[in-house]
């Protein structure tokens, strides 16, 4: 069964910088090359989920400007239905500064720009996308209000709901217990409760409602936490050499293998496969895999 896969979130060009380790406070360091690449955690996530085989809807805002075009139509080679991504008249494009160090580890500051102007009225306006989705995908770079009606929406037309807190903020049990599947990392899942230990959010998380926790650990896996129990499903390993988007590709595969009626713990092995991937390539998209890659993946487990 195909998956049908409605993502509202952001998009960014991403401009990338690789250097032999992150810059102090107040230091300058020369790095190494520059590249652009297409990013944003919404069209990661809807690239990854689209290379998996799954029919993509994205909703999400990007500028009048070369970078908004060249988002726009890399989505569109992927297969992305972009009809509702709208061109912001006022706003930039959303651009992420991104260094990556010699260990693939990156930073990552965005300037969200034309992705604050996605408001709610506009997801009223793309109702046939959620009566056509089987799973809504979303994230935190969008502004919360929106994200919030994104979320109502899609409980009303009976999607499940997979909720990428990145970047973090606080959220209420009003959300939350909407969600069906709740993927932070450590630190985010520690971050939108203020809570000062992974147990203590997990805790948290789960006394507000959250149903299925899914604690992406990097370089060991994912943990998978319900009210029945804990279990952690282990990374592949891989050499990294660049690690942005290695969420999102777990994301995107996770919501495809959700919605083609996998369970939670199979959707995460497909999940930790796409992102162990991800991790060995460059560039937020260009680093995202074809399903057949996925499936030769699998069979050198073997
Ligand atoms: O998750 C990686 C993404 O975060 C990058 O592509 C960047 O655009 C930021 O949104």
């Amino acid at each position: 069964m195909q998956g049908k896969i409605l993502v509202v979130g952001s998009l960014n060009m991403d401009l990338v910088v690789n250097a032999p380790r992150h810059p102090q406070m107040g230091e300058t360091i020369l790095g190494g090359t520059f590249a652009t690449f297409p990013g944003g955690k919404g069209a990661n996530q809807a690239v990854a989920a689209a290379r998996m085989g799954s029919a993509v809807t994205m909703i999400g805002r990007v500028g009048q400007d070369g970078f908004g075009s060249e988002l726009r139509a890399s989505a569109v080679k992927d297969g992305i239905d972009m009809q509702h991504v709208k061109v912001d008249e006022r706003e930039a494009t959303g651009i992420a500064f991104i260094t990556v160090d010699a260990a693939g580890r990156n930073t990552i500051v965005v300037a969200s720009g034309a992705n604050l102007a996605l408001t709610p009225r506009e997801l009223s306006a793309a109702q046939q996308a959620f009566s056509n989705a089987n799973v809504l995908v979303t994230q935190l770079e969008s502004p919360l209000d929106t994200v919030s009606a994104a979320i109502t929406l899609a409980v009303a037309n009976n999607l499940r709901v997979v909720l990428n807190p990145a970047p973090a903020q606080t959220l209420s049990a009003e959300i939350l217990s909407k969600v069906d599947y709740f993927i932070p990392n450590e630190r985010e899942a520690m971050q939108v409760v203020g809570a000062e230990t992974l147990d203590s959010a997990i805790e948290q998380l789960l006394g507000m409602g959250v149903r299925n926790l899914i604690i992406t650990l990097g370089e060991k896996g994912v943990l998978i936490v319900t009210p029945a129990g804990r279990k952690e499903i282990p990374a592949y390993s891989v050499q990294a050499v660049d690690t942005v988007a290695a969420g999102d590709a777990f994301v995107g595969a996770f919501a495809t293998g959700l919605a083609e009626g996998m369970s939670t713990e199979q959707a995460a092995q497909l999940g930790n496969a796409a992102a162990a991937i991800s991790v060995t390539r460059h560039g937020a998209q260009p680093s995202l895999p074809m399903r057949k890659e996925v499936n030769e993946f699998f069979g050198g487990q073997k």
